[in-house]
């Protein structure tokens, strides 16, 4: 798939190889619409770089399914997460095809060279340590909604001020 105008995926300083602009960007613009391949929660699949996507079920009639998996084919297969995300997921259901549209929106103004992020919010079971560097880094990719719930080889990574808030 080529490259998308406006983007390039570099060697990354939070991980790996993630995608920096090679232009400015308004809060709101979209930067990038996904590709990939659909998979279910029980599929064996490797889960790297896939993007949990709620439901159909859970879009179109607002009856919760289980999410699914989006194993990204595009450029978006590279972005990185940050605790302080500067870009955010949308998705909706083409109600034809039963296929997912998902686009990446800039969450404020980005200035060109920028390594584009956003909040993987993992459940607690799936947590990684963090490298982000932000001020508000939670210490680990995890939803913070569920941080009182990642697995207790990683609690000690949480960074104190997100400690305790749930038991
Ligand atoms: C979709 S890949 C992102 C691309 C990745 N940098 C690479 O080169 O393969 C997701 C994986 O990258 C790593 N990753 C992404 N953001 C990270 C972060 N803020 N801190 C540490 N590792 C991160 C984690 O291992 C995560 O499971
Ligand atoms: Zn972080």
């Amino acid at each position: 798939m080529p490259p998308v105008t406006g983007l390039k995926t570099v060697l990354s300083k939070i991980h790996g190889y993630g995608v920096v602009t090679t232009r400015k960007y308004l809060a709101g613009e979209i930067l990038l619409y996904g590709d990939g391949v659909l998979w279910q929660e029980s599929d064996d699949f490797d889960d790297t770089y896939a993007l949990a996507l709620p439901s159909y079920e859970t879009a179109v009639n607002g009856v919760e399914g289980p999410n699914v998996y989006w194993d990204l084919t595009c450029q978006g297969r590279w972005i990185n997460h940050s605790c302080n995300p500067n870009t955010e997921v949308d998705c909706h259901w083409e109600p034809n095809s039963k296929n997912p549209i998902a686009w990446w929106f800039a969450k404020r103004d980005i200035a060109a060279g920028e390594e584009l992020t956003y909040d993987y919010a993992f459940s607690a079971a799936l947590a990684e340590p963090c490298f982000c560097s932000e001020q508000n880094c939670r210490g680990v990719i995890a939803d913070d909604e569920e941080l009182h719930l990642v697995p207790e080889k990683y609690k000690h990574l949480i960074k104190e001020s997100f400690r305790f808030r749930r038991q």
